[in-house]
């Protein structure tokens, strides 16, 4: 029988990716979002499902993976996130908010949706789309790194705890990706990689069962020795570097 995937925030960007690429390869695939005209744009003619569901709304959220599971559910991907609109000094209050209920609860909801399940079948995998943000604050964006940092931890402590239900855990950090998320940066974006490329490398990362995956390579490797240094020598970096967004922001 053919494998199952189901994918939250699959109407755009890296999330609709990868339900193309696991329908390439022959696995039955449904996403969620909260925009269906967003869905039947980016997919036509296509055999993948559609759920019109908010991942901060747990009980749609476990209605829908729960429907899905009918048929088999081998794998589980949280995708759905938002980034800022505007990366000035100081922030939307309501937008922090709004990042930290669906970037953080959303991932939470949907390990919720799924692990009993997982449990029940005697195993599956999960994937969280945390960021390469998560390794520091970055000035202009501090709920979206404090968000993917919280996704990062949980995951860590989830992939840990879950082995023994054979329920194996994949945390992917992008860098920068050329999605519907990014097309309004007014800030430089190095190591921007293409959505489809980008797609494959995680689907692998999931594949291997890996807990951590950082990608592009170099970009993480950079990010993740200035995590590193005294947080003197990192305050003192970032806030001359091209990674200080509220530059681009603040009139
Ligand atoms: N692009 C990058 O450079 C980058 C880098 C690092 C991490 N990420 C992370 O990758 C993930 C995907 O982002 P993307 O770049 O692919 O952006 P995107 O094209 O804007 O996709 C975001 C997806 O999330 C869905 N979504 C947003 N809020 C939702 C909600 N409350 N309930 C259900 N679905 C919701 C959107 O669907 P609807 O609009 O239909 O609801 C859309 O399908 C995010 O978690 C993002 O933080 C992206």
């Amino acid at each position: 029988m053919d494998k199952s995937v189901f994918i939250t925030g699959g109407t755009s960007g890296i999330g609709a990716a990868m339900a193309k690429l696991y329908s390439s390869k022959g696995y039955r695939v449904a996403v969620c979002g909260r925009n269906q005209k967003k869905f039947e744009s980016n997919f036509k003619d296509t055999s993948i499902d559609f759920y019109q569901v908010e991942v901060t709304d747990l009980m749609a959220l476990k209605d829908a993976i729960k429907d899905f599971s009918k048929n088999g559910l081998d794998i589980v991907i949280a995708s759905a996130g938002i980034g800022y609109k505007s990366k000035s000094s100081i922030p939307n209050y309501d937008e922090c908010r709004n990042i930290f209920d669906i970037n953080v609860q959303g991932v939470i909801n949907t390990f919720e949706a799924c692990t009993h399940i997982f449990k029940e079948n005697g195993g599956g995998k999960v994937a969280a789309i945390s960021s390469i943000a998560a390794f520091n604050g970055l000035p202009g964006a501090p709920a979206y790194c404090a968000s993917k940092a919280a996704v990062r931890t949980y995951c860590e402590s989830m992939s840990i705890s879950l082995k023994k239900y054979n329920i194996s855990v994949t945390c992917i950090c992008p860098g920068f990706i050329k999605t519907p998320l990014t097309s309004t940066n007014k800030h430089p974006m190095p190591f921007l990689q293409d959505v489809d490329t980008s797609a494959q490398r995680f689907v692998q990362a999931i594949d291997k069962n890996k807990s951590l995956y950082i990608f592009p390579f170099l970009f993480g490797s950079i990010v993740n020795l200035l995590g590193k240094l005294p947080r003197k020598m990192f305050v003192f970096i970032i806030s001359r570097s091209k990674m200080n967004y509220t530059r681009s922001y603040d009139q």
